[in-house]
């Protein structure tokens, strides 16, 4: 379950009350939950996956995407795998912990571990969310915002796509501001 940390260092812990805060940037939190077959359950508690693992992953989350695809046309999803031993893992979290806007939304379904996204809301208050597994979260083109994964260093994601080209991050000058969130 998300739990929201504010400038302020106020905590928020209600899924409703988050929602309530992301509104006006137009960000969407939701909770799904995960279905835990007993393949599924073994697939997420293995760090790391193959390819061939990494798709039954996904065939067993696809009612979500099915549903994805026939109300808003999303045309494909991928898993995001990311652990400790994650080769140039460092490198690859550095590209996301700086303030950055995408030309598509970034939509993203929580399965196993946890991560940080933070948001610059429309006032320019920045919030940091921590989200973990059954957390669905759609954050809207050109929303500022960032991500990093926390002390634990792991995570496993679905990403869904409306198109994969508009995905890069575009880095704007805004400050991070609030640099420990959950720490
Ligand atoms: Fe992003």
């Amino acid at each position: 379950m998300a739990l929201l940390e504010k400038a302020n260092g106020e905590l928020l812990t209600e899924i409703d009350d988050i929602a309530d805060i992301l509104l006006p940037a137009g960000v969407s939190l939701e909770s799904w939950p995960v279905l835990r077959t007993s393949e599924l359950k073994t697939l997420l508690s293995s760090p790391g996956l193959t390819d061939a693992e990494k798709e039954a992953v996904l065939s067993g989350c696809d009612v979500y995407f099915n549903r994805l695809r026939e109300s808003l046309g999303y045309q494909s999803r991928d898993l995001v795998v990311l652990f400790p031993e994650t080769p140039g893992l460092d490198d690859l979290l550095a590209k996301f912990h700086q303030i950055h806007f995408h030309e598509d939304d970034e939509v993203r379904y929580i399965l196993d571990g946890e991560g940080v996204f933070g948001f610059v809301l429309p006032g320019g208050e920045q919030v940091a969310l921590l989200v973990e597994p059954g957390d669905f979260i759609h954050v809207p083109k050109n929303v500022e915002h960032w991500f990093h994964l926390t002390a634990k260093r792991r995570i496993k994601a679905v990403r869904y796509f409306t198109s994969t080209a508009g995905w890069v991050p575009v880095y704007t000058e805004t400050r991070l501001m609030l640099t420990h969130p959950f720490s």
